[in-house]
Formats: structure tokens, C-alpha cells, sequence
């Protein structure tokens, strides 16, 4: 009565010493313990065995299976799984002996950030425009941030509240500097510098200028600092890119149309721009930037940033002869331009890291 079942275990006996490798592997598991394998075809004869002896052959047939499924499971314990072997590169057999011509495992390559692959692309548009590249330090102290682009003490824009100031020993004194603490009411000429996370891209225009002789054509791109609530179109880090250049008998045409010439490069050939008048304390006159692009077959204007010409006195706080040069300047959010771009509607994915979000760019 029990033959059947001492047969189906002389099979796997036989069976065991052929399985060298996953794949063996899972042809003994099809073979012995799959769905319609040896163990379902033997349990299945239960149905004839005399009711006086089902219980018996039933204990010995459960006996043989997890026999044979302990068999399996030590093989596995040992080889690794079929799955598991085909997903590594060179698929190591268990004598450790490499398949070179099995195909490799695809790296999974990462991507360079929505903002860096902007700045990159910023980089090379300006760069054909002739405009090399400067940088500047996110630490700034209040002469390159404010006083030497023209923004005087009684600015709102230099209060403690919209501005990251930091708690670190006080700068030497600059000419013009006044504590930003008594902000209204100048106090001496030379009090020590307050420290901040630069608010704007405009302090390497100062940076610049106060370590070359003009002509000078740059752009500078990095983060800036300001605590702006979060929402669709504000974040308290974001980066901009500043333009400057300073030659003689710069105009404000000059300064349209290098606008212009880049919004073609960036956005495309049917983009336009307008200058909106404004006000900037470092440019004189000063305007908006706007740029009308095609979003999904609709035409729109959109703002991008500041430009103007640059105001003499920031010329005088540079050491340069403001008879002599002209120059113009303009700062844009880089978010802002990567969401027209791309219509993403909200600055904070960009800022969140979702993976989903960043794959796409
Ligand atoms: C400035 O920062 C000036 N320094 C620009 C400038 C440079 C004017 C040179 C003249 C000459 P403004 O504060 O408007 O200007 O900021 C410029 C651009 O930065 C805005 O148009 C917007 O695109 C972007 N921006 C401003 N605040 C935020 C914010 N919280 N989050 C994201 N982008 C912002």
C-alpha cells in the first residue's frame, strides 16, 4: 500500500544530486512540489485507498512531503532562488563560476535637479550671449547686500523681519554702514556689519565690479534667502540668476533686447517681453520683466524678475567713474522660469523630492 510512496522518495533521492544550480532548482520544485507535481498526484490517490487505511497512508504521505519540502528548502538555503539569481549582473553559479555572456544588470542612473538642469541651461544660453560666469558667497554682510547697491538704512527692505540675519560676530566696519537696529535713525558712519543670507543675486553685481575693471559682462546664479511664506509661487530659499553688464553708452534698448534674445533662447522663438516700469534703489530707471509664452496653446504674460540701469551710486560705491560707465542690471527667479517652461504649477514640488515629480524633467 505505502509503494507509492516509497517510490515517489527513491525519485527525489535520485533527483537530489542533479540539482546544482537555481535553475535545477525550480525544475525539481515544478517536478516534486508544484501544482500538478509528484506530491499533488500521490495525495491525490488518497481517494482510492481502502477508508480502514487512509489515515495511515495519509500520516506517511504527509511524512514524504515535508521530507521532500525540507529537501527543497536546504537546497534553496543553499543555491538562492531562480528570481534572485537572474537578478544579479554575471550571474554567479554555486561554484561561483560567472556566465560573462549573461547580460548585466541596468544601473539605475540618477539625474541632475529641475533647478541645476535650469542653471546648466542658463549657463550655456548666456554663455553664447558673451556672459561669463560669477559667483558670490550665500553669508553676506549688509555693505554688498544693501549699502553698496544703494538701499539705505531706512529701507524696508533691509527689516530684521524679511531678512535672514545671523547671529555671528560682527563684520569690520564699512563705509556707510549703520546698524540695522536703529534703522530710521542713522547712527555712526562705520558701525560694525550685521551678517544675512543674501536676499537677492544683486550682491555679486557689487562683488564683481569691486574686483574688475569695466567692460564687464557676467551672470550669477545661486540661492537666495527671504522669509516669505510657502505657497504655489513663494519659497523662503529659491534661486535667481543676475545679469550685469557695464560698458560705455549702455542703453536701455541694449537691455531689451538682450532680454529678448534670451527669452527666444529659453522659451522659444515666438516669446515676447515687456518692460513694466518699477522701482530698484540699484537701477535708475527700473522695470518688471514680463514674458508672454505659449502655455498649452494659450498665450500669457508672465513676470520673471527685475532689470534696469544701474543707478551711479552704485557705480561711486564700486570705484567707478559714473560719468564715465553705463551699464545695465536684472535679476529672475530661476523656479519661476522653470515653471513657465515646464507649466509646473507649484514651487514647492520642486523642494519636496518626490521622485515621481523629479523623473519627469
Ligand atoms: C530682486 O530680487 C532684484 N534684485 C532684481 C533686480 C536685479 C532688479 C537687478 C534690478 C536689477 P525681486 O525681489 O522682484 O527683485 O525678485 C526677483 C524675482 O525673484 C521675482 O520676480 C521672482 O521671479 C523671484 N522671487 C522673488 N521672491 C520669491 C520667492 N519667495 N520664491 C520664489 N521666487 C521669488
Amino acid at each position: 500500500m505505502f509503494e507509492p510512496i516509497e517510490q515517489l522518495k527513491k525519485q527525489v533521492e535520485e533527483a537530489l544530486p542533479a540539482v546544482q544550480s537555481p535553475e535545477q532548482l525550480e525544475q525539481f520544485r515544478v517536478r516534486f512540489l508544484g501544482g500538478s507535481g509528484e506530491l499533488k498526484k500521490l495525495m491525490a490517490r488518497l481517494k482510492e485507498i481502502p477508508s480502514a487505511q487512509k489515515r495511515e497512508f495519509g500520516k506517511h504521505a504527509n511524512e514524504a512531503k515535508a521530507w521532500v519540502e525540507g529537501q527543497f528548502e536546504g537546497l534553496k538555503a543553499k543555491l538562492g532562488s531562480p528570481a534572485a539569481a537572474g537578478g544579479q549582473a554575471g550571474g554567479a553559479g554555486p561554484a561561483g563560476a560567472i556566465d560573462v555572456t549573461e547580460p548585466g544588470a541596468a544601473p539605475r542612473l540618477g539625474r541632475a535637479h529641475i533647478i541645476t538642469q535650469t542653471i546648466d541651461e542658463l549657463i550655456e544660453v548666456f554663455g553664447r550671449m558673451g556672459f561669463d560666469v560669477a559667483t558670490g558667497p550665500e553669508v553676506e554682510d549688509e555693505w554688498h547686500n544693501f549699502v553698496a547697491l544703494n538701499i539705505p538704512p531706512e529701507h524696508p527692505a533691509r527689516d530684521p523681519l524679511d531678512n535672514f540675519y545671523i547671529d555671528m560676530p560682527a563684520g569690520p566696519a564699512a563705509p556707510g554702514i549703520v546698524a540695522v537696529q536703529s534703522a530710521g535713525a542713522p547712527a555712526a558712519a562705520a558701525a560694525p556689519q550685521m551678517h544675512l543670507l543674501r536676499s537677492q543675486t544683486s550682491t555679486i553685481q557689487v562683488r564683481v565690479m569691486e574686483k574688475t575693471r569695466p567692460p564687464v559682462r557676467v551672470v550669477a546664479m545661486g540661492r537666495v534667502y527671504r522669509p516669505d511664506e510657502h505657497d504655489a509661487t513663494h519659497y523662503s530659499m529659491f534661486h535667481q540668476v543676475e545679469g550685469l553688464y557695464v560698458s560705455r553708452k549702455v542703453s536701455m534698448a541694449d537691455l531689451k533686447t538682450t532680454l529678448l534674445q534670451f527669452a527666444h533662447a529659453y522659451f522659444g522663438p515666438e516669446a515676447e517681453v515687456r518692460l513694466r516700469p518699477s522701482f530698484f534703489p540699484f537701477t535708475e530707471p527700473s522695470a518688471e520683466l514680463d514674458v508672454k509664452i505659449n502655455l498649452k496653446g494659450q498665450w500669457r504674460w508672465m513676470e520673471l524678475g527685475g532689470c534696469g540701469m544701474v543707478d551711479p551710486n552704485v557705480f561711486e560705491a564700486v570705484g567707478y567713474d559714473s560719468e564715465k560707465w553705463t551699464g545695465f542690471a536684472f535679476g529672475l527667479g530661476i523656479e519661476r522660469l522653470a515653471m513657465r517652461k515646464y507649466d509646473i504649477q507649484d514651487i514647492r514640488w520642486m523642494f519636496e523630492n518626490d521622485v515621481r515629480f523629479l523623473k519627469q524633467f
